[in-house]
């Protein structure tokens, strides 16, 4: 009898879950142009460079993060006005998005996934989740979707992303996770989950993959990364 030791694709991954800040919608500049402006009046220094620690945090967590920067302490309640603040702004930016502020290449292979049967889902952290997607005209091509108002716990905690593989009933080692920010490569890792880094490699190290944007991605990448991770099938 002859064994045969070829190896066969064989459709590993069901499901794709997506952040939705700096991956779907470029909306990570508004949540900086919000926090540049409340640094400012608070006479804190706040870069773009800084920036980068605020993503895919939340919103509680920035404002931390920024109060450190400034060296500053201050007791809940004021820190939960200064959070309202930023997001009024936040909010009047949003409130004014339109479809074109769509990434490129988000909506054409959010599309080539649904016509290929596989699931797709956000996973954010932002409580205006619903917001942006109804702004831009998306919300009825997800699936599911997991956001600030639904889950607890923060990226890199794996809360956001293991909630959208359960409500798409689909196993998380069978999922792959899109994400701009290292907290959130880090909460996929955390989920078991496989993780295509979106922007610069080297702040994304540790995804199984690094793309400029979506509309480098396509299914014959989603097809070496099964066989990068040793999904494929030995017949
Ligand atoms: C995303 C963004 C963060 C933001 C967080 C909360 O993860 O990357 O920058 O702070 O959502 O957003 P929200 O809209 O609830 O303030
Ligand atoms: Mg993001």
């Amino acid at each position: 009898m002859k064994i045969r030791t070829e190896k066969v694709q064989v459709m590993w991954f069901k499901a794709c879950i997506f952040d939705l800040d700096g991956v779907i919608v470029d909306t990570a500049k508004y949540h900086f142009l919000a926090w540049k402006r409340l640094a400012d009046e608070m006479g804190i220094n706040f870069t773009e460079h800084d920036n980068e620690r605020l993503k895919g945090v939340s919103r509680m967590a920035s404002l931390e993060i920024i109060l450190e920067l400034g060296g500053k302490s201050l007791p809940q309640t004021e820190k939960e006005k200064l959070a309202d603040i930023k997001n009024r702004w936040y909010v009047e930016y949003i409130s004014r998005m339109t479809p074109e502020e769509i990434l490129p290449g988000a909506m054409e292979f959010v599309r080539e996934l649904r016509n290929k049967n596989y699931k797709v889902a956000l996973g954010s952290a932002s409580k205006n989740t619903p917001m942006i997607i109804e702004r831009v005209g998306m919300t009825d091509i997800f699936d599911a979707v997991a956001d600030g108002n639904t889950v607890r716990k923060a990226k890199p905690d794996p809360e956001v992303f293991l909630k959208a593989s359960s409500v798409l009933g689909v196993d998380p080692d069978r999922c792959i996770v899109f994400e701009d920010a290292a907290a959130g490569i880090e909460a996929a890792l955390n989920a078991g989950m496989a993780c295509v880094g979106i922007g610069n490699s080297k702040i994304l190290k540790n995804a199984h993959l690094v793309i400029g944007g979506l509309n480098e991605m396509n299914i014959d990448k989603i097809y070496s990364l099964e066989k990068q991770l040793g999904h494929e099938k030995l017949v």
